[in-house]
């Protein structure tokens, strides 16, 4: 299998993961989530790479370093999904694939959560797994390149 890389990445208050509003995202930490995946990343024979902003321009920029170097991309924007169109343009000028995370059912929520700038040029979406729907997504992302270099 070629090496693949992959890169997640977390938007604003993910960096929280732990203390903020434990009942709707879980007491793990982001630490701990980017280890088991890193840890997941080895057994699966692919490089990983985890980036966290609470900036919307930084995270442009970092979707930006991605082209060329990346070959999937694992994203949680955060409030952002709702709200940035900059965020969508990156992602589409860069034409790396991507799925789009969430940890808790955004549907279940209030009305403003349920629109999303990304959802559409996504190839899938993600939520209400939990932290687990990384893990999900992480396995989903291998399986989907195996296809695409078929
Ligand atoms: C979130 C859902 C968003 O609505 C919220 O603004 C977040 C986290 C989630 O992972 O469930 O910051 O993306």
């Amino acid at each position: 299998m070629a090496n693949y890389s992959i890169l997640v990445l977390n938007g604003p208050n993910l960096n929280m993961l732990g203390v903020r509003e434990p009942q709707i995202y879980g007491k793990d930490t982001l630490l701990n989530l980017e280890q088991r995946l890193l840890d997941k990343a080895k057994t699966l024979g692919v490089s990983l790479s985890c980036k966290q902003s609470n900036s919307e321009g930084e995270l442009v920029t970092l979707i930006q370093k991605a082209y060329q170097k990346i070959d999937f991309i694992l994203i949680n924007a955060g409030a952002y999904t709702h709200t940035s169109v900059a965020i969508r343009d990156a992602l589409s000028g860069i034409d790396i694939p991507f799925y789009e995370i969430h940890i808790s059912n955004v549907h279940k929520r209030e009305p403003f959560r349920h629109l999303s700038y990304l959802s559409d040029i996504a190839v899938g979406v993600i939520a209400g797994f939990g932290l687990y729907g990384y893990e999900l997504a992480l396995d989903a992302a291998v399986k989907y390149l195996e296809q695409a270099h078929k």
